[in-house]
């Protein structure tokens, strides 16, 4: 076993509503395991500031039930620099922080490969409501996101219903449309715009009008941030306008936004973010890093960071030259199965929905 003294923890980028639950294992699990544990504050600025605080047992105790970061958030662009990451080896060097558990996406995880390749092991948890981390079917928040969509939506159906009015909705997910999808089957939207799949206006137009025809009054539209107008912009605003001009339903436009992204965490994300947290330390005290803890069909698992970060840009298009180099022709097929996997997965729900929701 690998013996730490003390590891740091920190949260990063965007942040999920159940970082804390995270936090509050890593910080037990390691001070079981005989480690010392600081909490940095603000993500990478925290670390090249040296902003911390000691976390114990009691010191964590309640927060898995808060929304929010405990640790705070923050984008930090200095650290992408040499000088930056010198700054942030500095400040584990001078408190005596022999490793470090991350939790955020991509973005984190490539800072956490700067730290292990500067000699600080770290290990990352994708924690992000998008759930658009391909390298793992699952990242934490994402559950609680859906729950916060679900019920604003079912809110929103009361006002839909006693009008007879078309609600569209956008949500959050950058350029991922699992939380549109999936509330959106969820909540029985008659149509649901992600970036994956095409969407064909006029397609949901003549839905809206064949059903609004068979009797149905209250309408939901659901739309992902990611899918857009020929000019760049988030189609919510168009489409709601485009619907009432066509079918002459009074419709409305409601951007969730931001809150979707707080509330305390749902049952399966501080599971789950509990689950990471404590196979992340085991990993640290077993000798192992740059990994990011995964959850691959129902199994909590490590996977090299490196592997996730090109599985993600492959499945996103956006390999660049060099990237697959180094990995052997098994890893490949491996990417492209998990790939594949999951478009079939998001196609195969937005087939369900198309029927379904009506
Ligand atoms: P997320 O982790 O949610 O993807 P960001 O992309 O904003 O969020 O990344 C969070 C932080 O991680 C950044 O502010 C930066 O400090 C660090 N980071 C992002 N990209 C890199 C990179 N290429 N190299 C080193 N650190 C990075
Ligand atoms: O990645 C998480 C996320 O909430 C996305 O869904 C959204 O597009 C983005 O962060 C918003 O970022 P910011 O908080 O910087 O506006």
């Amino acid at each position: 076993m690998a013996k730490f003294r003390k590891i740091g923890v920190l949260t990063s980028g965007g942040y999920a509503p159940v970082m804390n639950a995270a936090i509050r294992a890593i910080t037990r699990k390691a001070i079981e395991e005989g480690v010392e544990v600081v909490g940095i504050l603000g993500g990478y600025s925290g670390l090249i500031k040296g902003d911390m605080i000691p976390l114990t047992p009691r010191s964590v105790s309640n927060v898995i039930t808060r929304g929010g970061t405990m640790l705070y958030s923050d984008r930090c662009p200095e650290f992408k620099t040499e000088e930056g990451i010198e700054k942030a080896i500095k400040t584990c060097r001078e408190n005596q922080i022999d490793a470090i558990v991350a939790i955020g996406g991509d973005g984190t995880f490539r800072g956490a490969t700067d730290l292990t390749r500067h000699g600080i092991p770290t290990i990352g948890i994708p924690g992000t409501i998008d759930n658009d981390i391909t390298a793992t079917d699952y990242t934490v928040g994402f559950d609680t996101a859906m729950n916060t969509v679900l019920s604003l939506i079912d809110d929103l159906r009361d006002t839909c219903e006693s009008h007879s009015r078309c609600n569209v909705v956008e949500v959050m997910g950058r350029d991922c449309g699992s939380i549109a999808l999936n509330s959106g089957i969820a909540a029985g939207a008659v149509a649901i715009a992600i970036p994956e799949v095409p969407f064909d206006a006029e397609a949901a137009i003549e839905k809206i009008k064949k059903v609004k025809a068979d009797g149905k009054r209250g309408m939901i539209v659901v739309v992902s941030e990611g899918v857009k107008t020929e000019d760049g912009q988030p189609i919510g605003e168009f489409l709601t306008k485009k619907i009432e001009a066509e079918t002459g339903i009074e419709t409305r436009f409601a951007r969730f936004a931001h809150i979707v992204r707080g509330g305390s965490p749902t049952l399966r994300d501080r599971l789950t973010s509990t689950l990471m947290g404590a196979v992340a330390v085991e990993q640290l005290l077993a000798g192992k890093s740059d990994l990011v803890i995964c959850e691959i069909d129902g199994e909590i698992k490590p996977v090299e960071i490196n592997f996730a970060l090109i599985v993600d840009r492959m499945y996103k298009n956006k390999l660049k030259e060099g990237d697959l180099e180094g990995f052997s022709q098994e890893q490949y097929n491996e990417m492209k199965a998990i790939c594949a996997k999951r478009k079939a997965e998001i196609d195969h729900l937005y087939d369900i929905a198309r029927v379904v929701c009506k």
